[in-house]
């Protein structure tokens, strides 16, 4: 099974940014626990970061076809972007939106997510763990 990880803007600067809210481990170090955690499964795991909406959405096309799950965490987007959310709903690949912090218990305008629409499993609030818990979803439920 092939697992796509998106992330989008600013996750690049996880440990960096507000660690109060988003903790202290790095990207490379989200990147890793999800390697380690997918060690000895039968997951092809493919990650991209993106900062910019129009390149987050290139990615979900070119998944069409070729991955079998969606990990992702549109970061800022999630909010704002019907584009992303069109994209996902295009390609129909089984997606899971990831957020580290609980959204839906912050600001209002955290608490709309577009994406969510198109999405079969939502997780947040679980740190980074949450991400680990979208791909075990995603295998448990669509895993081939
Ligand atoms: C986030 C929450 C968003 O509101 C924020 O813009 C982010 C990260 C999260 O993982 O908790 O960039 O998606």
């Amino acid at each position: 099974m092939k697992i796509l990880v998106i992330n989008g803007p600013n996750l690049n600067m996880l440990g960096i940014r507000e660690p109060d809210i988003y903790g202290r481990e790095t990207y490379a170090s989200l990147i890793e626990k999800i390697l380690n955690h997918c060690k000895g499964k039968n997951l092809d795991i493919e990650f991209y970061q993106s900062n910019h909406e129009g390149d987050l959405v290139d990615k979900i096309q070119a998944a069409y076809g070729s991955a079998d799950g969606i990990v992702i965490n549109p970061g800022a987007y999630t909010h704002t972007s019907v584009a992303i959310l069109d994209a996902v709903k295009a390609v129909s690949i089984p997606t899971v939106e990831v957020h580290i912090s609980e959204v839906d218990k912050r600001e209002e305008f955290r608490q709309i997510s577009y994406i969510r629409l198109a999405c079969v499993k939502t997780i947040t609030g679980h740190g980074t763990d949450g991400y680990l818990e979208a791909i075990d979803f995603l295998e448990e439920r669509f895993g081939k």
